[in-house]
Protein backbone atom coordinates (compact mmCIF):
# COMPACT_ATOMS: atom_id res chain seq x y z
CA UNK A 1 0.00 0.00 0.00
CA UNK A 2 1.57 3.52 -0.58
CA UNK A 3 1.18 6.08 1.12
CA UNK A 4 -1.71 7.94 0.04
CA UNK A 5 -3.88 4.36 0.61
CA UNK A 6 -2.42 4.38 3.69
CA UNK A 7 -3.85 7.43 5.17
CA UNK A 8 -7.40 6.95 3.08
CA UNK A 9 -7.37 3.78 4.82
CA UNK A 10 -6.82 5.52 8.61
CA UNK A 11 -8.47 8.64 7.89
CA UNK A 12 -11.26 8.65 4.95
CA UNK A 13 -14.58 7.65 5.77
CA UNK A 14 -17.12 5.96 3.87
CA UNK A 15 -20.36 7.80 3.07
CA UNK A 16 -23.45 6.22 1.81
CA UNK A 17 -24.00 6.86 -1.97
CA UNK A 18 -20.25 5.90 -2.85
CA UNK A 19 -19.04 8.67 -1.76
CA UNK A 20 -15.15 8.72 0.22
CA UNK A 21 -15.31 11.62 3.08
CA UNK A 22 -11.48 12.60 2.68
CA UNK A 23 -12.19 16.48 4.41
CA UNK A 24 -10.22 15.42 6.77
CA UNK A 25 -7.00 15.23 5.11
CA UNK A 26 -7.28 16.15 1.55
CA UNK A 27 -10.39 18.30 0.81
CA UNK A 28 -11.46 20.70 4.04
CA UNK A 29 -8.81 20.35 6.39
CA UNK A 30 -5.23 19.77 4.54
CA UNK A 31 -2.24 18.11 5.44
CA UNK A 32 0.57 20.14 4.01
CA UNK A 33 3.03 17.69 4.81
CA UNK A 34 0.66 14.25 2.65
CA UNK A 35 0.17 17.10 -0.26
CA UNK A 36 3.97 17.66 -0.16
CA UNK A 37 4.20 14.22 -0.55
CA UNK A 38 2.01 14.14 -3.01
CA UNK A 39 3.87 16.92 -5.10
CA UNK A 40 6.68 14.55 -4.60
CA UNK A 41 5.50 11.57 -6.12
CA UNK A 42 3.84 13.05 -9.35
CA UNK A 43 7.07 14.79 -10.00
CA UNK A 44 8.76 11.53 -9.68
CA UNK A 45 6.27 9.52 -12.44
CA UNK A 46 6.24 12.28 -14.82
CA UNK A 47 9.87 13.88 -14.62
CA UNK A 48 10.58 12.94 -17.60
CA UNK A 49 7.63 14.86 -19.28
CA UNK A 50 9.19 18.46 -20.22
CA UNK A 51 6.30 20.09 -18.40
CA UNK A 52 5.64 23.73 -18.48
CA UNK A 53 2.27 23.75 -16.73
CA UNK A 54 0.17 22.14 -14.13
CA UNK A 55 -2.98 23.04 -14.19
CA UNK A 56 -6.49 22.31 -12.70
CA UNK A 57 -9.65 23.17 -11.62
CA UNK A 58 -10.87 25.13 -8.53
CA UNK A 59 -11.54 24.68 -5.47
CA UNK A 60 -9.83 21.61 -4.28
CA UNK A 61 -7.87 20.95 -7.28
CA UNK A 62 -5.93 23.73 -6.57
CA UNK A 63 -4.46 22.38 -3.29
CA UNK A 64 -3.12 19.09 -5.08
CA UNK A 65 -1.72 20.52 -8.09
CA UNK A 66 0.33 23.28 -6.10
CA UNK A 67 2.62 21.56 -4.85
CA UNK A 68 3.05 19.15 -7.92
CA UNK A 69 4.14 23.01 -9.59
CA UNK A 70 6.39 23.62 -7.27
CA UNK A 71 8.15 20.22 -7.57
CA UNK A 72 8.50 21.17 -11.40
CA UNK A 73 9.33 24.40 -11.45
CA UNK A 74 6.25 25.87 -13.40
CA UNK A 75 3.05 27.77 -13.00
CA UNK A 76 0.33 26.41 -12.01
CA UNK A 77 -3.40 27.23 -14.02
CA UNK A 78 -6.66 26.57 -12.09
CA UNK A 79 -10.04 26.70 -14.56
CA UNK A 80 -12.65 28.82 -12.63
CA UNK A 81 -16.08 27.75 -12.61
CA UNK A 82 -18.73 30.72 -14.02
CA UNK A 83 -21.99 30.78 -14.32
CA UNK A 84 -21.72 33.73 -16.44
CA UNK A 85 -23.09 33.89 -19.87
CA UNK A 86 -21.00 36.79 -21.04
CA UNK A 87 -17.73 35.19 -21.38
CA UNK A 88 -15.66 36.86 -23.72
CA UNK A 89 -13.35 35.92 -26.60
CA UNK A 90 -10.25 36.23 -24.35
CA UNK A 91 -11.20 32.98 -22.66
CA UNK A 92 -11.37 29.25 -23.33
CA UNK A 93 -14.36 27.77 -22.37
CA UNK A 94 -15.39 24.31 -21.31
CA UNK A 95 -18.68 22.91 -19.85
CA UNK A 96 -18.45 20.66 -16.96
CA UNK A 97 -21.71 18.76 -15.54
CA UNK A 98 -21.40 17.66 -12.25
CA UNK A 99 -23.04 14.25 -11.18
CA UNK A 100 -22.57 15.06 -7.34
CA UNK A 101 -23.74 18.21 -7.38
CA UNK A 102 -26.32 17.83 -10.97
CA UNK A 103 -25.35 20.91 -11.71
CA UNK A 104 -23.87 22.18 -15.12
CA UNK A 105 -21.13 24.71 -14.87
CA UNK A 106 -18.39 26.48 -17.68
CA UNK A 107 -15.25 26.49 -16.73
CA UNK A 108 -12.83 29.16 -18.39
CA UNK A 109 -9.65 29.61 -18.79
CA UNK A 110 -7.69 32.93 -19.79
CA UNK A 111 -5.89 32.58 -22.90
CA UNK A 112 -3.36 34.67 -21.50
CA UNK A 113 -2.42 31.46 -19.85
CA UNK A 114 -2.03 28.71 -22.22
CA UNK A 115 -0.64 28.51 -25.53
CA UNK A 116 0.15 25.94 -27.81
CA UNK A 117 4.30 26.07 -26.50
CA UNK A 118 2.65 24.55 -23.27
CA UNK A 119 3.49 20.78 -22.37
CA UNK A 120 0.39 20.24 -19.34
CA UNK A 121 0.21 18.09 -16.82
CA UNK A 122 -3.26 18.06 -15.44
CA UNK A 123 -4.01 17.25 -12.00
CA UNK A 124 -6.86 16.99 -9.74
CA UNK A 125 -8.31 15.55 -6.41
CA UNK A 126 -11.08 12.84 -7.13
CA UNK A 127 -11.55 11.37 -10.47
CA UNK A 128 -15.52 10.06 -11.24
CA UNK A 129 -17.39 10.35 -13.79
CA UNK A 130 -14.15 12.44 -15.41
CA UNK A 131 -16.04 15.53 -16.14
CA UNK A 132 -13.87 18.20 -14.73
CA UNK A 133 -11.05 16.38 -16.69
CA UNK A 134 -12.68 16.02 -19.77
CA UNK A 135 -13.53 19.90 -19.56
CA UNK A 136 -9.98 20.33 -18.88
CA UNK A 137 -8.39 18.43 -21.57
CA UNK A 138 -10.85 20.11 -24.06
CA UNK A 139 -9.53 23.68 -22.60
CA UNK A 140 -5.49 22.32 -22.95
CA UNK A 141 -6.67 21.04 -26.51
CA UNK A 142 -8.41 24.80 -27.26
CA UNK A 143 -4.99 26.18 -26.64
CA UNK A 144 -2.89 23.60 -28.63
CA UNK A 145 -1.15 22.87 -25.69
CA UNK A 146 0.35 19.02 -25.51
CA UNK A 147 -1.21 16.93 -22.42
CA UNK A 148 1.87 15.22 -21.22
CA UNK A 149 -0.05 13.35 -18.70
CA UNK A 150 -3.04 13.46 -16.00
CA UNK A 151 -1.91 12.83 -12.49
CA UNK A 152 -4.85 12.13 -9.88
CA UNK A 153 -4.78 11.71 -6.05
CA UNK A 154 -7.77 9.67 -5.83
CA UNK A 155 -9.60 7.24 -8.57
CA UNK A 156 -12.54 6.01 -7.93
CA UNK A 157 -12.64 2.97 -10.11
CA UNK A 158 -15.94 2.07 -10.36
CA UNK A 159 -16.98 4.88 -11.79
CA UNK A 160 -16.50 5.84 -15.33
CA UNK A 161 -14.02 8.71 -15.83
CA UNK A 162 -11.00 6.29 -15.45
CA UNK A 163 -12.01 4.17 -18.18
CA UNK A 164 -13.01 7.13 -20.68
CA UNK A 165 -10.09 9.16 -19.96
CA UNK A 166 -7.21 6.14 -20.18
CA UNK A 167 -9.30 4.61 -24.15
CA UNK A 168 -8.49 8.05 -24.95
CA UNK A 169 -5.21 7.03 -24.94
CA UNK A 170 -3.80 9.44 -22.44
CA UNK A 171 -1.14 8.98 -19.59
CA UNK A 172 -3.46 8.49 -16.72
CA UNK A 173 -1.64 7.98 -12.87
CA UNK A 174 -3.76 7.74 -9.73
CA UNK A 175 -2.01 7.25 -6.26
CA UNK A 176 -5.02 5.81 -5.20
CA UNK A 177 -7.83 3.76 -7.10
CA UNK A 178 -10.55 3.00 -4.88
CA UNK A 179 -12.60 -0.07 -6.63
CA UNK A 180 -14.93 -0.91 -3.55
CA UNK A 181 -16.75 0.93 -0.62
CA UNK A 182 -19.10 -0.01 2.09
CA UNK A 183 -20.96 2.29 3.88
CA UNK A 184 -21.98 -0.15 6.87
CA UNK A 185 -18.51 -1.92 7.45
CA UNK A 186 -16.24 1.12 6.64
CA UNK A 187 -13.89 -1.32 4.43
CA UNK A 188 -12.23 0.15 1.24
CA UNK A 189 -10.75 -2.16 -1.51
CA UNK A 190 -7.56 -0.42 -4.08
CA UNK A 191 -6.69 -1.34 -7.37
CA UNK A 192 -3.77 -3.42 -6.88
CA UNK A 193 -0.84 -1.26 -9.08
CA UNK A 194 2.74 -1.40 -9.81
P1 LIG B 1 -16.22 14.14 -12.19
O1 LIG B 1 -15.67 15.51 -12.31
O2 LIG B 1 -15.17 13.08 -12.12
O3 LIG B 1 -17.25 13.85 -13.27
O4 LIG B 1 -16.94 14.07 -10.83
P2 LIG B 1 -18.43 14.28 -10.34
O5 LIG B 1 -19.12 15.26 -11.22
O6 LIG B 1 -19.04 12.96 -10.11
O7 LIG B 1 -18.06 14.96 -8.95
C1 LIG B 1 -18.37 16.27 -8.63
C2 LIG B 1 -17.57 16.73 -7.47
O8 LIG B 1 -17.59 15.77 -6.40
C3 LIG B 1 -16.14 16.97 -7.78
O9 LIG B 1 -15.74 18.03 -6.99
C4 LIG B 1 -15.46 15.67 -7.30
O10 LIG B 1 -14.12 15.90 -6.96
C5 LIG B 1 -16.25 15.36 -6.10
N1 LIG B 1 -16.35 13.93 -5.76
C6 LIG B 1 -16.78 12.90 -6.51
N2 LIG B 1 -16.79 11.77 -5.81
C7 LIG B 1 -16.35 12.08 -4.56
C8 LIG B 1 -16.14 11.33 -3.37
O11 LIG B 1 -16.36 10.11 -3.29
N3 LIG B 1 -15.67 12.01 -2.30
C9 LIG B 1 -15.41 13.34 -2.33
N4 LIG B 1 -14.93 13.90 -1.22
N5 LIG B 1 -15.60 14.09 -3.43
C10 LIG B 1 -16.07 13.46 -4.54
P3 LIG B 1 -16.16 19.52 -7.34
O12 LIG B 1 -17.43 19.89 -6.70
O13 LIG B 1 -16.08 19.77 -8.82
O14 LIG B 1 -14.95 20.22 -6.73
P4 LIG B 1 -14.68 21.21 -5.58
O15 LIG B 1 -15.26 22.53 -5.96
O16 LIG B 1 -15.26 20.60 -4.34
O17 LIG B 1 -13.22 21.19 -5.62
Amino acid sequence: MNFLEERIMKDGVVKPGNVLKVDSFLNHQMDIELLDEIGKEFHRRFKGADITKVLTIEASGIAIAYPVAKEFGVPLVFAKKSKSINIDGDMYVADVESFTHKNKNQVIVSKKFLNSDDRILIVDDFLANGCALQGLISIAESAGAKIEGLGIAIEKGFQIGGRVIRNLNYRLESLAIVDGMNAETGEITFRKQD
